[in-house]
């Protein structure tokens, strides 16, 4: 199988924190394998804007070290790279004050596409749309790539959105997930609606629940301070888990065009019910270092587990639960959304046989991949036993050794910017719809001064998220080492 490289029109992207840890580890690795890939033509500039005094050499040195440690070998050929480096630049700027925009107004060029890409912290995003406005950098051709956590609260959210609308139009704002960039997701998309067989099938009626799942093994590490103010929900249910939840049970869109997909995606959060306090459980892991020595702070109620069952109310989900969890320091790292279908309404085959269900699973990391588990016949005499296996849609196991080379996350993401397509972003209201879900969940655990409960380093999280699901007869799929 050969892949379709779309080439893209020349580009100036200016990244806004092009010495920070997002933009040394994906972000220029990922133009690097975009510009490999012939989509980044001659003409296209990649600037480099942070308070760091240095000349385009030193960020040269600097982008080419990060290739180096964040691209396979096989793929870092020093002329090829050389060639990458020789289209990057670097510019001092001061988000914050005047330092640097003069410059930067005249280094941008009015008649090709304009990309910023926000990638500080969120405190600084609305002084730089400000000041792109100020100085006049800002044209109607612009586009800015806002890094998460987008806001805090749904208070925040609304304000942020105020802010970067003072400046721009939602078509020119391009709200990051990297979730939603990931290749299996869009195979998501593609495996709904472009096949007949699954969706009669994908509603309560045939579907028992829905388990969507994010663990890490890494704790939080360096980031405790930032992640002690934020926790599992806000950091990851909020966002990445509410986006698989969408595209998980969205109704089809009339096209896969962004404003007819964000319009299905905010209709699920919309319906989504309350959720009560009894089908939600926190934890923090425990072991040395535990989550309370990471965050140093050891009266923390932060929680860096969380699992909970979130109900649907539409005609296509009621009755159908969708479980979440998500965790650090667990077991294993993997990212999945498994679709648990019902059993036949009755089995024509004797007691021995069991009771069998399709289950259908999207892995997103660590292998991306999808496969629907079918039952059949064991083989060989001795009656009829049944036993489940794998339908395997491994993509590098059905298209070639190519397909194993799936782009990151982030330069299909950033390549979706650079030609304006929007359709993997997150729209303000989308965003502002999911606070306001999310918001009175929090303030419930404030207002009682909720306590996590403490899990075991390398578990699979807390003893009561198992309870979850046994007392609804279900049970978590287990997270491997
Ligand atoms: N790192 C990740 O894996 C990751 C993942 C998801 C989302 N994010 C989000 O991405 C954003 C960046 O994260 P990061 O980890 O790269 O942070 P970081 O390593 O702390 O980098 C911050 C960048 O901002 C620049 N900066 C700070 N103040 C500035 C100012 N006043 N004017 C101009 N530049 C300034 C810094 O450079 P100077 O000090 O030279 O100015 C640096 O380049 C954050 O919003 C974060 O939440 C990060």
């Amino acid at each position: 199988m050969v892949s379709r490289v779309i080439p893209v029109e020349p580009f100036d992207l200016v990244i806004f924190g092009g010495t920070g840890d997002l933009a040394r580890r994906k972000i220029l690795p990922g133009l690097y394998r975009r510009f490999l890939s012939g989509q980044m033509p001659p003409e296209a500039r990649i600037i480099g804007a942070a308070r760091t005094d240095q000349d385009d050499a030193a960020f040269r040195n600097f982008v080419g070290a990060a290739i180096k440690e964040f691209v396979p070998k096989n793929r870092c050929d020093p002329k090829a790279i050389d060639r990458f480096l020789a289209q990057i630049s670097y510019i001092t700027v001061d988000v914050r004050g005047d330092k640097g925009w003069n410059t930067l107004a005249k280094m941008i060029r009015s008649d090709v596409v304009q990309a910023f890409y926000f990638s500080v912290g969120p405190g600084l995003f609305g002084d730089i749309a400000t000041r792109l406005n100020d100085y006049k950098i800002a044209t109607p051709l612009s586009r800015i790539v806002v890094e998460k956590p987008f806001g805090r609260d749904l208070t925040s959210a609304k304000e942020l959105n105020a802010v970067l609308a003072a400046s721009f139009e939602e078509q020119q704002i391009y709200r990051i997930d990297h979730y939603l960039g990931k290749e299996t997701v869009q195979n998501l998309m593609a495996v709904r609606f472009a096949n007949v067989l699954f969706e009669p099938l994908w509603n309560a009626q045939y579907i028992d629940h829905v388990q969507i799942t994010v663990a890490e093994t890494v704790g939080v590490g360096g980031r405790g301070g930032y992640y002690d103010k934020s926790g599992a929900m806000r950091d990851m249910v909020q966002n990445h888990l509410m986006q698989l939840l969408c595209l998980t049970a969205m109704e089809p869109p009339a096209q896969f065009e962004p404003d007819a997909m964000r319009d299905e995606k905010l209709k699920v959060i919309r319906a989504l019910d309350p959720v009560d306090a009894s089908d939600i459980v926190r934890g923090q892991y425990g072991g040395d270092p535990s989550y309370l020595d990471d965050c140093e702070n050891p009266a923390s109620l932060t929680e860096s587990y969380i699992a909970l069952k979130v109900d649907i109310s539409n005609w296509r989900w009621k009755g159908t639960p969708f479980y979440l969890r998500t965790g650090k320091r667990l077991k294993g790292r993997m990212s999945e959304i498994v679709v648990h279908f019902k059993e036949t309404p009755h089995s024509i085959f004797d007691d021995d046989a069991g009771r069998h269900a399709n289950i259908l699973s999207i892995r997103l990391q660590p292998d991306e991949g999808i496969d629907l588990r079918v039952t059949i016949k064991e083989p060989g005499p001795g009656g009829m036993r049944l036993v489940d296996v794998p339908l395997d849609m491994t993509f590098a196991d059905a298209l070639g050794p190519e397909a194993k080379d799936v782009p990151d996350a982030y330069e299909r993401l950033i390549m979706d910017v650079i030609r304006g397509n929007q359709t993997l972003f997150m729209r303000g209201d989308e965003v502002e719809a999911a606070w306001a879900w999310t918001d009175p969940i929090i303030e419930r655990w404030q207002a009682r001064r909720d306590k996590p409960k403490t899990y075991e380093a390398g578990s699979s999280g807390p003893e009561d998220a198992l309870m979850l699901l046994h007392k609804d007869h279900r049970r978590w799929r287990e997270i491997k080492a």
